[in-house]
């Protein structure tokens, strides 16, 4: 798997680049989940398709931008899922963008993700890879240096809502506001990437994306942005569950784009999210 990650760094060094010199304006197309395509989404899934088509372990990669898997090598053994530009609407405001990979066994089951690594392009480029524990690296002149070990406390000060605010369900509303009333601060950006690696480098809080009136099954996509972030925060020592309390990890797909309600944190929190989800179970049935 070690030519997976070096692939990975490769992609990640051209993306940074790209992400400083190349012009930021829109495709003409929209991917498959509706959202316009910036012309640096598509550069950046060039890269990441480029790069690990090269690694022979490799049998089918699939792209938030594609709307299908590609196979790369029959005989290969991994199956990778990743969003190549994730929050690449901030990029005209230069605020932090990543990219997330999950790496698969089998299917693209929860149940079958083996390792999961992000980047996080921010005025430093930084990549976490989680295996059995999860590292921190920092990129210096050309090379990714180890920093640290990543791990989550019992419970954390910070609390990233996301979703339209308008369309929360009453339960959901109510746990945001709890948090805040026992003195979380909001640190939101709209970028899942920096969002959730700073709630995991300042030790513990809760990323939500929550099923919403006018989205009910959330935003986030299983493949490649939730299932590769729920393998970091359980290897960091924290929870990840959707909304009926059940693991991230332990869902299915039935079509690769499919999303589902998350939420990410700390012991503490995830605790939260399932007194307050199993109320809004009864406000449901009313
Ligand atoms: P992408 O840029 O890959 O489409 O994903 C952005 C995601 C995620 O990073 C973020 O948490 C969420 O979309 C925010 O979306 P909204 O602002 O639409 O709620
Ligand atoms: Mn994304
Ligand atoms: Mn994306």
């Amino acid at each position: 798997m070690q030519e997976i990650f070096e692939a990975i760094k490769k992609s990640a060094k051209k993306i940074h680049q790209a992400i400083i010199h190349e012009d930021f304006g829109y495709c003409e197309g929209e991917n498959c989940s509706g959202e316009q395509q910036l012309k640096l989404d598509v550069l950046s899934d060039n890269i990441i398709e480029e790069e690990l088509s090269k690694i022979n372990s490799v049998k089918i990669l699939a792209s938030e931008e594609k709307s299908d898997p590609i196979t790369i090598n029959e005989n290969g053994k991994y199956l990778i899922g990743y969003d190549p530009l994730d929050g690449s609407s901030l990029i005209d405001v230069d605020l932090s963008v990543g990219s997330i990979f999950g790496i698969y066994e089998n299917s693209f089951n929860g149940k079958d993700l083996v390792a999961s690594a992000y980047i996080v392009y921010g005025p430093r480029v930084e990549l976490v890879i989680a295996t059995i524990k999860v590292e921190r690296y920092i990129l210096k002149n050309d090379d990714f240096v180890f920093m640290e070990e990543l791990k989550l406390n019992e419970k954390g000060k910070l609390n990233a809502p996301g979703g339209t605010q308008k369309e929360w369900y009453p339960h959901h509303k109510e746990l945001v506001e709890s948090f805040f009333k026992e003195g979380y601060r909001l640190r939101y950006s709209g970028g899942m990437v920096p969002d959730l690696h700073q709630i995991l480098v300042k030790g513990g809080g809760i990323f939500s994306y929550p099923g919403t009136n006018d989205k009910p099954m959330g935003k986030l996509r299983r493949v490649f942005e939730v299932f590769p972030f729920a393998n970091v925060y359980e290897k960091a020592g924290g929870f990840a569950i959707n909304d009926k309390g059940e693991r991230l990890l332990d869902l299915n797909i039935e079509n690769i784009h499919q999303t589902t309600p998350c939420f990410f944190g700390s012991h503490y929190e995830i605790k939260r999210v399932k007194e307050y989800y199993s109320k809004g179970k009864q406000w449901k049935k009313q």
